[in-house]
């Protein structure tokens, strides 16, 4: 073998040295994608409302601090399972130039991943008031707010989306309304549903880690951290995390009746299934309070059911996932 005398040796080695290199880095990889970006069973393509969604997302930069990919680091666990490119196999606004798909992946996360907020946060009116003034909800939050999706009228048309931001945030005079493209935008947000792999179980929310993230100060306490930890992942959005909610917005659960009853099984199916159109404590609410049946296990439950009962003076007995689980049992009572 003597390279500086056989050339057709030399080039044949740098020559299939190239191919080779070509396929293992480029082309095989690129076949794998292709083979494996099929859309996932379970999953749709967006509606025509949710793809002008889209759109708004991407011209407002939500992507800037945003990402739309879990890595498979422990780190990452909380926002679903790891990505794969099926994932993303609806995200194709022009066909074959996709100039969406990786736009929309980001990879700052200042903000939280969004891969899974449709599950996590489904809540319309949530959403709204969040884009129109994130510390309205989220106390500390360094979110800019959109205030530009928003119109903010005297008179609102009788379909017009009318959001109910608390007093603290509304403006001085008139009702703050939803433009068309923050509707089209908090769609979007709704359909960010991570769904399962096959064979795996179809909770991509937040249960599984913060479960395992939960402080466990000692083993008569974990119950207890892990009550917090769900309360602050699933419920502080809405009803706070002092448990006094927002006034006219999220009703409080400090001294509610539901929460401090001795049968504590409304309070359980109300968790179980959501609620809409009570009256509490002589007021009505204009969002839903959306059903956690699907996503949480009825020991998670139990552990939220029993923090709430036993957290800001509130004084209900503490309940079991025996409990949770005959509620669920009787469909539920609502
Ligand atoms: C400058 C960075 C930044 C930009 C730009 C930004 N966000 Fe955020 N976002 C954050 C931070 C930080 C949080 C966490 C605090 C909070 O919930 O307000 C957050 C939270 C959220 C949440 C709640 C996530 C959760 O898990 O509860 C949603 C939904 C959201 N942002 C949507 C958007 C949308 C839609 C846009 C574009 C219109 C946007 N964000 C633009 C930083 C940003
Ligand atoms: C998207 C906002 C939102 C989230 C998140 C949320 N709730 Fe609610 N919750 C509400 C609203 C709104 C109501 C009032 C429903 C109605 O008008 O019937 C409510 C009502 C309740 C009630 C009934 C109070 C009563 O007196 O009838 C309980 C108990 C409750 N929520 C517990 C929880 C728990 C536990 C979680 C977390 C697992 C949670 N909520 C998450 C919005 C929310």
């Amino acid at each position: 073998m003597n390279f500086h005398k056989n050339h057709w040796l030399l080039f044949s080695v740098v020559f299939f040295g190239y191919v080779a290199l070509a396929w293992i880095v480029g082309i095989g990889p690129a076949i794998w994608t292709q083979a494996n970006s099929d859309p996932l069973p379970g999953s749709a393509p967006l509606t025509a409302l949710e793809q002008h969604g889209l759109e708004v997302y991407i011209a407002e930069g939500c992507v800037a601090c945003h990402t739309q990919q879990v890595r498979p680091l422990k780190m990452d666990e909380v926002w679903g399972r790891p990505s794969t490119p099926g994932d993303y196999a609806h995200v194709r606004p022009l066909g074959m130039l996709q100039p969406y798909a990786p736009a929309v992946l980001g990879s700052e996360r200042t903000g939280p991943d969004l891969t899974s907020i449709g599950v996590r946060q489904p809540s319309a009116t949530w959403q709204f008031i969040h884009l129109y003034q994130p510390r309205a909800v989220v106390p500390d939050s360094i979110m800019p707010a959109f205030p530009w999706l928003f119109d903010v009228v005297e008179q609102p048309a009788a379909d017009a989306v009318v959001v109910p931001v608390p007093a603290s945030h509304a403006p001085a005079s008139g009702k703050v309304v939803a433009t068309e493209r923050a509707a089209a935008l908090v769609a979007y947000l709704a359909s960010l549903k991570q769904v399962a792999l096959k064979g795996e179980q179809a909770s991509p929310a937040a249960s599984k880690a913060s479960t395992s993230t939960a402080p466990a100060s000692a083993p008569a306490g974990k119950a207890q951290a892990q009550g917090a930890a769900l309360y602050a992942s699933h419920c502080a959005s809405c009803h706070q995390a002092s448990g006094e909610g927002l006034p006219g917005v999220f009703p409080p659960l400090k001294n509610d009746p539901v929460v401090n009853a001795d049968d504590a099984s409304e309070h359980i199916a109300t968790v179980l299934n959501g609620a809409h159109g009570r009256t509490i404590d002589g007021r009505t609410y204009p969002s839903e309070m959306p059903g956690f049946g699907d996503q949480l296990s009825d020991e998670q439950i139990a552990a939220i059911v029993t923090h709430e009962r036993s957290s800001w003076g509130n004084h209900g007995r503490s309940v079991t996932a025996k409990d949770v689980t005959d509620v669920r049992a009787r469909g539920g009572r609502k």
